[in-house]
């Protein structure tokens, strides 16, 4: 099966990378969120991305052109009708990614791919959100899309053989190493990375150390290009939470509770980066 055309449902800093790199690899690019303000956000990331790799002599300014020329913004779910592979990146909470799953299905031609960039949640429980579970896999970006070279496929339990050859093909052609794991809560990436995450903000929590100091030790100590404090403000802390709490659940082991004070955070909507305020504060 060849995919021409990608939609990429959720224009944040996921699913704006993914567009970027779906676009790169000449694939005519449907880039859609649920109002043109965030489409518009996630397109101008896009635009300064480029714009750095073209000063940096990466990429000229036509190439640039082609590029951003090959992605469509767009509002509507209903532009999926002809689109061959969906990439699922919308917030990390199951209710609403089966409720969009659910309308992508009856859109999207019977043979189009539906894949999700879920950190975390079972890809079996969203494929049975839809009438073709054999064509649902997990697709797995690392953050930031354009630069991280990982994408880890997980199938669900319908997942056929073919869907799983031409997700790995595509990734392949984005620039990325697929590397596959099976259907587990967290999957190989987040089960290792959020439990380092969590415990440093355990350690925050007890006042073990401030955030630069944990972040410090295990970048000087360790040689980790960010530490876990940084990388969780990277990753966005309701995003932190949320896979803590499937995995939490998933698993029913505690090692994997979420430190109170990351719930605080949240609730404070203090998400990190992108809100301009996490465990550091980027307001200036
Ligand atoms: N978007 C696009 N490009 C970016 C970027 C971004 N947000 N941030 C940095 N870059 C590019 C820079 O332009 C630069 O490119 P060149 O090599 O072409 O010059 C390159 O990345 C290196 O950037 P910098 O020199 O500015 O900074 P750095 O060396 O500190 O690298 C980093 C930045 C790549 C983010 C590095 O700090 C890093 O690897 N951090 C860890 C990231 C990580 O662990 N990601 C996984 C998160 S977990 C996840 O994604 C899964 C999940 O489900 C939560
Ligand atoms: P984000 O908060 O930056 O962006 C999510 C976007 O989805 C928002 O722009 C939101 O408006 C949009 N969206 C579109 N349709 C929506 C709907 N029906 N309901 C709610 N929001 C809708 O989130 P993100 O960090 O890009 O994460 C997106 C997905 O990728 C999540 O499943 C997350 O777990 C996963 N992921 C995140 C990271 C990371 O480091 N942040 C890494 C890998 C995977």
């Amino acid at each position: 099966m060849e995919i021409k055309k990608v939609m990429v449902i959720g224009a944040g800093q996921m699913g704006g990378g993914i567009a970027q790199v779906s676009a790169q690899a000449g694939y005519e690019t449907v880039l859609y969120d649920i109002n043109m303000e965030l489409v518009d956000k996630g397109l101008a990331v896009m635009d300064k991305n480029l714009s750095r790799n073209v000063d940096k002599g990466k990429i000229t300014g036509d190439e640039k052109d082609a590029i951003l020329g090959r992605i469509k913004a767009s509002v509507s779910l209903e532009d999926a009708q002809d689109v061959d592979l969906v990439v699922e990146a919308i917030v990390e909470n199951f209710e609403i990614k089966k409720q969009v799953f659910g309308e992508l299905d009856r859109i999207t031609p019977p043979h189009a791919i539906l894949a999700t960039n879920t950190s975390s949640l079972p890809i079996t429980q969203i494929a049975a959100c839809t009438q073709r579970p054999e064509k649902v896999i997990g697709m797995h970006f690392m953050n930031p899309v354009p630069v991280m070279r990982l994408v880890e496929i997980i199938r669900g339990l319908a997942t056929t053989d073919e869907v799983y050859q031409v997700v790995e093909e595509v990734s392949k052609k984005m620039g990325k190493v697929p590397v596959w794991c099976k259907d587990v809560p967290g999957f190989v990436s987040n089960r290792v990375l959020q439990v380092m995450i969590n415990e440093a903000l355990w350690e925050l929590y007890e006042g073990v150390a401030p955030a630069e100091n944990i972040d410090n030790i295990m970048k000087l100590g360790m040689n980790h290009p960010m530490g876990p404090c940084e990388l969780a403000d990277l990753i966005g802390l309701d995003t932190v939470l949320a896979i803590l709490n499937v995995m939490y659940e998933g698993y029913g082991d505690p090692k994997y509770r979420p430190s109170p004070l990351l719930k605080q955070y949240v609730q404070a909507g203090w998400l990190g980066r992108k809100t301009g305020k996490g465990i550091y504060d980027y307001s200036k």
